[in-house]
């Protein structure tokens, strides 16, 4: 325990006077520097243990002289060290206790030593119980950042960030590490443009349980439905071409009563439905021309049936939805909810289905704004509620969402609402950022303005703390649009 208070920063001192338990504000030592989100500690008033405070701003004060102003216009910058002072507004984070997070709710009296934790001291603060992945490093430490599989699985996680701020980058790490480190994982990842396209994400995936490639063109299997007994009574007799008064629909329907009565809710609109049914039918021939009829209805070969969505993300570790070969935005949006809904369906009703979704460029899935987005209105009308389900009620059904956008407000402000709750910011516009400080209730924030690319802000509960850490994501591979700008393609750099 002792080697957790080795490195000394600064000492509480507030400007004001006035010292309380929330927020403590330091004075640095003359040689040290904290930056923003960073964490720090003090030692607990009765207890050998450290009670951890973040850094929500840090900043110089020089007290200013009358002359000062006349002096720098006439070119005169005398640097007066002993003039500055390094301070820092700290919020309080708390201490464990018995595997709990606990505030000090007395004041951080004056003159209080201020530590930076040792990292093992950080880690053990940190880092989630049970299975983790390990996503990058707490800048500027070396710490591993540990996010709890529970947690992501049965929240899902929302990425933001400007271009170019290593949005897919994560995507694509999370992926490979989910595939390496989860027994038996299943993932769906929809890539408009085949971004992911990369020899590593699909070897790994075949290592790990399987990859299986879609393209816009691939047919998919048109799922059974299940409808209430009357309603499937009404589907037969269309389809059958049969009249109200035709004796097999006056049987069918006698018969789609009673299990009303008897309190069956619904029937799979499939062979096996019609199965479930012909028992009950009296009438010999009466039974042998409803078998014909329904031979006639769900005769389709399976190869006409096309790919059967929810089979291949059971037997794959991988399935990569790549639509780079799609003609249109429509074709895109309209397959990607065909399978969403497939997968969902099954995800409610099937306790041991479930998979991962991954969406990059969310914004032309489910926009805030459907008649300025990528596909048509029609197309948009019948995915968001598709996307607003699976955001709200998919996790808790085996199914999370793990989608990334460049623009938090052109998402859908339901869906970017409800995952919010675990998000990871790249740097993002200054149009975003009152947004981003309200997701994430802290000013830590604001340092999203300036993170260098691949550097991200993580705030969720996929931590033993729901405070923000900044996180210095691992590349684990390149994404495919790396390397293929103009410019690359011209020959034209060095
Ligand atoms: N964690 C990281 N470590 C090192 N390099 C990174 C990291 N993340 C991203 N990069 C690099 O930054 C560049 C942009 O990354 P990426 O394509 O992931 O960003 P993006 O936010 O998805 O961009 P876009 O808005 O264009 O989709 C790439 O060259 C990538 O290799
Ligand atoms: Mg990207």
């Amino acid at each position: 325990m002792v080697n957790i208070f080795r490195e000394i920063v600064g000492y509480v001192h507030s400007t004001e006077g006035s010292y309380g338990s929330d927020r403590a504000e330091i004075t640095l030592l003359a040689n040290k520097s904290v930056h923003r989100g960073e964490y720090l500690c003090i030692k607990h008033p009765t207890e050998d243990k450290p009670v951890f405070i973040q850094v929500e701003a840090a900043f110089m004060k020089r007290p200013s002289s009358s002359y000062d102003e006349k002096m720098l216009r006439d070119g005169d910058a005398v640097q007066d060290p002993e003039k500055m002072v390094g301070k820092a507004v700290c919020w309080q984070v708390g201490y464990e206790e018995n595997g709990v997070v606990k505030s000090l709710l007395t004041p951080i009296p004056p003159l209080t030593p201020v530590y930076r934790p040792s990292p093992e001291a950080l880690a053990s603060f940190i880092s989630p119980e049970g299975p983790s992945i390990s996503l990058g490093t707490i800048y500027p430490t070396d710490v591993r950042l540990n996010l709890s599989l529970k947690t992501l699985f049965r929240q899902g996680a929302l990425v933001v960030g400007g271009v170019g701020t290593g949005k897919s980058t994560l995507l694509m790490s999370m992926m490979l590490k989910i595939l390496k480190n989860v027994r038996n994982p299943h993932i769906l990842l929809i890539d408009w443009d085949g971004e992911f396209r990369s020899d590593v994400l699909e070897k790994t995936a075949q290592e790990y349980g399987g990859y299986m490639r879609i393209a816009a063109s691939t047919k998919l299997a048109r799922k059974e439905k299940s409808m209430s007994p009357v309603n499937w009574y009404n589907n037969f007799r269309a389809l059958a071409g049969l009249s109200g008064n035709a004796r097999e629909a006056r049987t069918l329907y006698a018969i789609a009563k009673k299990l009303e009565e008897m309190g069956v809710s619904s029937i799979e609109w499939s062979q096996q439905g019609l199965d479930t049914i012909l028992p009950m039918v009296e009438s010999e021939d009466v039974k042998k021309r409803l078998e014909d009829l329904g031979r006639n209805i769900f005769r389709h070969a399976p190869e006409e049936n096309g790919l059967d969505i929810v089979e291949a993300v059971r037997s794959n570790a991988l399935v990569h939805a790549d639509f780079s070969d799609a003609s249109n935005w429509d074709e895109i949006i309209n397959k990607s909810r065909e399978m969403l809904d497939a997968c969902y369906a099954k995800a409610r009703t099937d306790p041991t289905f479930g998979v991962a979704v991954f969406i990059d460029e969310v914004h032309n899935f489910a926009p805030q704004s459907p008649h300025e987005g990528a596909a048509s209105r029609e197309a948009y009308d019948m995915m968001i509620p598709v996307m607003k389900l699976i955001a709200t009620t998919g996790p808790r059904n085996g199914m999370p969402l793990f989608i990334a956008t460049q623009r938090l407000s052109e998402v859908d402000k339901f869906i970017s609402t409800q995952m919010g709750q675990n998000i990871f910011a790249f740097r993002v516009e200054d149009v975003d950022l009152e947004r981003l400080r309200s997701i994430m209730g802290s000013d830590i924030a604001y340092s999203a303005r300036l993170l260098p690319r691949g550097y991200c802000i993580y705030k969720g509960h996929a931590l033993k703390i729901q405070r923000p850490v900044i996180c210095v994501v691992d590349k684990e591979a390149d994404v495919a649009s790396v390397g293929k700008d103009l410019l690359t393609r011209w020959g034209s750099y060095p």
